[in-house]
């Protein structure tokens, strides 16, 4: 039996761990990031679970195969947050997890296969910029450059691993062999409203869009805002506004397409100066990946126009890059199965939020089940789910693992 009133308590208590009084912020290797993993620690190790923090700071727990040392099914989800987050976008799907193992382990039920509960340490990126650094340093595809990445103090990854007491030189051995992992599953909510505008609590992931994050940096001419005459500024923040719209234009030339710009800084930052630098940041994402590649040539093409224009310069640099992640249908049909023996109709549905799944789909076959989420709202403090649908979720997933068949 899966309790929701404990995985629903266990969203709170993590919701605790914040850098922002009366709000949840929680980024990637912070003393809160500390706490949160310390409290999953014990939850795994109550659950059955050998349970540890690895070198680049995912905490992991394995519930033990029948046959020591076989193959796992590979379960989670993330533990960081946004700024300013909900408390079940990321920590739902690590909690569900470790609540299904409970009830196996209350009954004494060990599969033919391990079981692995992951809480990444970082998906979201809010700290260094670069995202899931957990799953990529788990599928082996974690670029070492990747560790030189620096937040707004200018501490690197490996700096900030070391201040919490890893080791980056083992952040190497992190990385699973393929064959150790048969498969990649993730509950996470929808963080969308389909499943609420259908009536339904759970719905599985088809494929994960791609996206492209860049960083804008625009430089004029910094000057007296009193003095210097309306057509001789070369202000980067005008110019920059401009590109924004132009982001904005670009995304909604295709129904398909979204853009943002999410976050902007412009300098001095003084009431009386004209900006002279702006750097803004611009996320694109879409279901193909040639449709996502076009536009972010034709943004990069539509700022380098409005720079011209203002006599300003911009450069644009790619961040990160994901491409679009197919969920194997042999993972979905059994999500599927599991979804229908609920009682729930089986509804499809592609996630336009990114996920761990996409650095894990290099190692090994993922699928996704989403649960409901209250108006399709998330990255906000309104996220909110029921305590109905986190049962049908979590139920599901204990379904899925109970019912699990390896490939052929
Ligand atoms: C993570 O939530 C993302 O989609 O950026
Ligand atoms: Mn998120
Ligand atoms: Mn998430």
């Amino acid at each position: 039996m899966v309790s929701a009133a404990r995985i629903m308590q266990r969203c709170d208590a993590l919701a605790r761990h914040s850098e922002q009084p009366g709000g949840l912020t929680r980024v990637f290797l912070s003393p809160q990031n500390r706490a949160a993993n310390e409290l999953v620690l014990g939850w795994m190790r109550e659950a059955g679970m050998r349970a540890q923090v690895d070198a680049i700071g995912n905490v992991v727990g394995r519930y033990e195969a029948e046959r020591a040392g076989a193959p796992c099914l590979m379960l989670g989800s993330h533990l960081d947050t946004v700024r300013d987050a909900g408390r079940y976008d990321g920590m739902l799907g690590v909690i569900s997890a470790i609540e299904c193992v409970a009830a196996l382990h209350a009954k004494r039920r060990q599969m033919s296969f391990a079981l692995e509960v992951v809480g990444f340490g970082d998906e979201e990126g809010v700290r260094f910029g670069t995202t899931m650094l957990g799953s990529r340093a788990i599928a082996g595809v974690l670029d070492p450059a990747s560790l030189e990445a620096r937040d707004a103090n200018g501490v690197t990854v490996k700096d900030a691993l070391r201040q919490f007491g890893l080791d980056p030189l083992r952040v190497p051995e992190v990385a699973r062999r393929k064959g150790d992992v048969i498969a990649y599953a993730e509950l996470h909510i929808e963080q969308g409203p389909v499943l609420e505008a259908e009536g339904l609590p759970v719905g599985v992931v088809t494929a994960i869009n791609g996206f492209s994050r860049m960083r804008a940096t625009v430089s004029g001419m910094a000057g007296h805002a009193g003095t210097v005459p309306m057509h001789l500024r070369r202000d980067a923040l005008a110019a920059a506004a401009e590109c924004v719209l132009a982001v904005e234009r670009l995304a909604k030339s295709d129904a398909e397409l979204v853009g943002t710009v999410g976050r902007i800084e412009a300098k001095p930052g003084a009431i009386n100066v004209i900006p002279g630098e702006v750097r803004f940041t611009i996320d694109i994402r879409a279901p193909r990946d040639e449709l996502r590649a076009r536009a972010v040539h034709d943004v990069s093409e539509a700022l380098e126009a409005i720079a011209a224009k203002r006599g300003v310069a911009c450069k644009v640099e790619m961040l990160q890059e994901l491409g679009v992640a197919k969920c194997a249908p042999w993972l979905m049909q059994q999500l599927e199965r599991a979804i229908a023996a609920e009682g729930v109709r089986v509804r499809r549905l592609p996630s336009g939020a990114g996920h761990d799944g996409m650095a894990m789909k290099t190692l090994t076959d993922i699928a996704m089940l989403f649960v409901r989420c209250k108006d399709g709202i998330s990255h906000n403090p309104a996220e909110s789910i029921t305590e109905a649908d986190a049962t049908v979720g979590a139920r599901t997933l204990l379904r899925f693992i109970e019912d699990f068949e390896l490939p052929a």
